[in-house]
């Protein structure tokens, strides 16, 4: 069991496993995003030139999957205790928007968000909805982009630089339901481990960066947040 008062810089970073209980379902494993889709035909840079009606289709499929989901008591954890000390911060795969639905706002979505499109030329549009309001930009009626880092893309370097001075100066690390697979930010628990941080992996499976971690919690999501933060009560 971990203290909350004990540590106060924390980083938790989440990938998908983090919203499985959520039923937001995972990328790779069963009932993975990866094996039903083809992300060749709907999330690369490509897909979209070829097709983007097709590609922002497929992403609001995924926007009312997400909207049918809801955060769950381990996203509640990490929120309350958010609340107790600002200087926790959740550094995000994940696209779903969980973490600020249940209300963390020190959050680092490293590969973007599904409630977000961007215009080339007008930047970035908010669109919460199951169903996208335009698909092209009213100003200039380009086609709109999900605000998505999709596979071959590279990240945003202000994103990832303000993971990497996070991750760099927390005491705490914990990784939640991630497979460890794709980079760089498989390689952000080498970073948390090399500047001196307790580096803790909470996942059911073991994933390819298990031997990384001090610690491994083989427990979902749910069971092990509340069973390490037992004096956070949600
Ligand atoms: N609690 C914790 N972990 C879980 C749970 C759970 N309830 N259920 C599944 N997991 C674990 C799985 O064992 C697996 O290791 O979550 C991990 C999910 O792995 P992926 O589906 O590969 O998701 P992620 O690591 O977030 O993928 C990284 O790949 O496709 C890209 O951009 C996409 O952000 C995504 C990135």
């Amino acid at each position: 069991m971990i203290n909350s008062v004990d540590y106060k810089k924390i980083v938790f970073f989440t990938g998908a496993g983090m919203s499985a209980e959520s039923n937001v379902p995972t990328y790779r494993g069963k009932g993975g995003i990866w094996n039903k889709y083809n992300w060749e035909e709907f999330a690369c840079q490509t897909a979209f030139d070829r097709d983007p009606e097709k590609v922002l289709k497929f992403h609001e499929i995924r926007r009312k999957a997400v909207l049918e989901c809801k955060p769950h008591s381990g996203h509640f954890v990490i929120s309350e205790l958010g609340k107790k000390h600002p200087q926790v911060i959740v550094v995000t795969q994940n696209i779903d928007g969980m973490h600020q639905r249940a209300g963390s706002k020190n959050v680092i979505e490293l590969h973007g968000s599904l409630w977000r499109l961007m215009c080339p030329k007008h930047g970035i549009v908010e669109d919460m909805g199951e169903t996208y309001k335009n698909y092209k930009c009213e100003k200039c009626n380009t086609w709109l982009r999900p605000d998505i880092i999709w596979f071959g893309d590279m990240l945003n370097q202000d994103v990832i630089q303000q993971a990497i001075k996070a991750i760099g100066s927390c005491d705490i690390f914990i990784s939640i339901g991630t497979s460890g697979v794709v980079y760089p930010a498989a390689g952000f628990p080498e970073i948390a481990k090399r500047a001196g941080a307790f580096c803790i992996e909470i996942n059911p499976e073991p994933s390819a960066i298990s031997h990384i971690y001090d610690q491994n919690i083989r427990e979902c999501a749910s069971a092990a947040l509340n069973h390490i933060f037992k004096d956070i009560s949600v």
